[in-house]
């Protein structure tokens, strides 16, 4: 097993470590890789390797890194008007908010700019809070919806837990939810819905909103059955909680849909969104309500703002991303290559007997790991994801990094979410890196 020792090889490896701290980590085990190059959907470090990139970063670099649309239109809005105050508009701005109307669902009609997932997300729950007049917000334990106060409480990420308590307090108002996890958890996705029906009422009419992310992300790809978000949204309405989905990650044609809760014909009352929204060219995340929630804030105040809320350079990337998944048919692609890839991975856990469970629609899935062909034994804890120990899927992505393809791991999952233009050749040699990257951990099962 090779060692956590940080290891800076290039002057700018070294001028970083000492002076910028990394996220989420004891900072002695931050050991960042100089990237200096990318080519369509791989990008190349300083040591010259070309790492086909099956992650898209963070789930985030959907266009790939060549999207020249999304280049020009950045490059010429930074020379016409770099910035305003979000008091006046720019063109890009106005119908960047107009095309996000016409590709949500329903009469989700009105949106709020940020800079981020986590902003999106504390923007959904002020909206909701003012809306309804109700105090709390109600989640899901394996989720993440952020890094700040709220979002953080909000989460269930091993992330809300990992410094104590007393230290960082959850934010009032915010209650947990069960999961639809059929394999890890010990309530059934049907018995976790009638759960938060449940819960929802003992509440006693005090939930403003009831928060998933459709599919889960880095809490380990959860994919729900077919009925799950129908039935939660017939049930958040009997409630009169509103329905917000965080489709962060999910957003922009991960799933073979312009957005996951198309996949179930949900309506949600507000739909959060970031990450794929630029392709990750620029910062840039919205909150996007339904006109009945919009027009409530003609009369009643909006207390809330950003010096970047609509920031014109964003809002241009945005709206030249959504012309490029449209002029290129991305959405499509990631349907249709996520058809193969799923066909592709379920070869994988025919094959390998740690593969435990392939999950996901799209371009949005991932391959749990387990010890046991018998039932579920993670090779992590949960805690693990902050505790800094080492583990076998560290060494699983390690093993399939060095055999040229970046998948990141997350609470037992390898996450498989390429960039959306990726065509079969890809998907070949990712899954070839990680046929052999498997072999780590079935050298490890109990
Ligand atoms: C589902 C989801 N919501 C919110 C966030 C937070 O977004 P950001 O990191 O841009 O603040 C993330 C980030 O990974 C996410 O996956």
């Amino acid at each position: 097993m090779a060692s956590n020792e940080p290891t800076a090889r290039t002057d700018v490896e070294a001028l970083d470590r000492k002076h910028t701290f990394g996220t989420w980590s004891r900072q002695r085990d931050v050991d960042p890789t100089e990237v200096v190059d990318t080519d369509g959907v791989r990008f190349v470090t300083a040591d010259g390797d070309s790492v086909l990139d099956f992650s898209s970063q963070l789930v985030c670099t959907s266009l790939g890194y060549d999207a020249e649309r999304v280049a020009d239109a950045v490059a010429e809005q930074v020379r016409s008007v770099p910035y305003v105050s979000p008091a006046y508009v720019t063109r890009p701005r106005a119908e960047l908010a107009a095309k996000l109307a016409e590709l949500t669902p329903g009469s989700l009609s009105k949106t709020f700019f940020s800079t981020s997932g986590t902003e999106a997300n504390e923007a959904a729950f002020k909206i909701a809070r003012a809306f309804t007049g109700k105090e709390q917000i109600m989640s899901r334990y394996r989720s993440y919806h952020g890094a700040t106060s709220a979002s953080l409480s909000a989460s269930g990420d091993p992330r809300r837990t990992a410094v104590p308590s007393t230290i960082q307090p959850d934010v009032p108002g915010m209650v947990k939810a069960p999961d639809p996890y059929a394999y890890g958890s010990s309530l059934t996705p049907e018995q976790s819905l009638d759960y938060i029906d449940e819960q929802l009422a003992l509440e006693g009419g005090t939930v403003a909103a009831v928060l998933v992310e459709p599919l889960v992300g880095s809490n380990g790809v959860l994919t729900p059955p077919d009925d799950y978000m129908p039935r939660l949204r017939e049930i958040t309405r009997d409630h009169d909680a509103l329905l917000i989905c965080d489709e962060v990650m999910t957003g922009f044609g991960r799933t073979g849909e312009w957005f996951a809760s198309d996949l179930y014909d949900v309506e949600p009352d507000i739909i959060t969104m970031a990450k794929g929204l630029t392709g990750s060219y620029q910062p840039l995340a919205a909150t996007i309500v339904t006109e009945e929630i919009a027009d409530y804030f003609e009369d009643e105040l909006l207390n809330h703002g950003h010096t970047f809320a609509g920031h014109p350079v964003a809002c241009a990337a945005g709206l030249a991303a959504v012309e490029t998944y449209e002029a290129e048919g991305l959405v499509e692609n990631a349907r249709e290559m996520g058809a193969y890839l799923r066909e592709e991975l379920e070869g994988l856990v025919d094959r390998h007997p740690s593969a435990g469970e392939r999950r996901g629609i799209g371009l949005h899935q991932g391959i749990e790991l387990t010890r046991s062909t018998e039932r579920r034994v993670p090779f992590e804890r949960r805690s693990d994801k902050m505790s800094g120990e080492r583990t076998v899927l560290d060494d699983v992505r390690e093993r399939a990094y060095d055999n040229g393809v970046y998948f990141f791991t997350s609470v037992n999952t390898v996450v498989v979410t390429p960039p959306l233009g990726v065509d079969e050749a890809h998907v070949d040699e990712a899954v070839a890196a990680l046929d052999d990257a498997l072999e780590v951990s079935d050298a490890e099962m109990a």
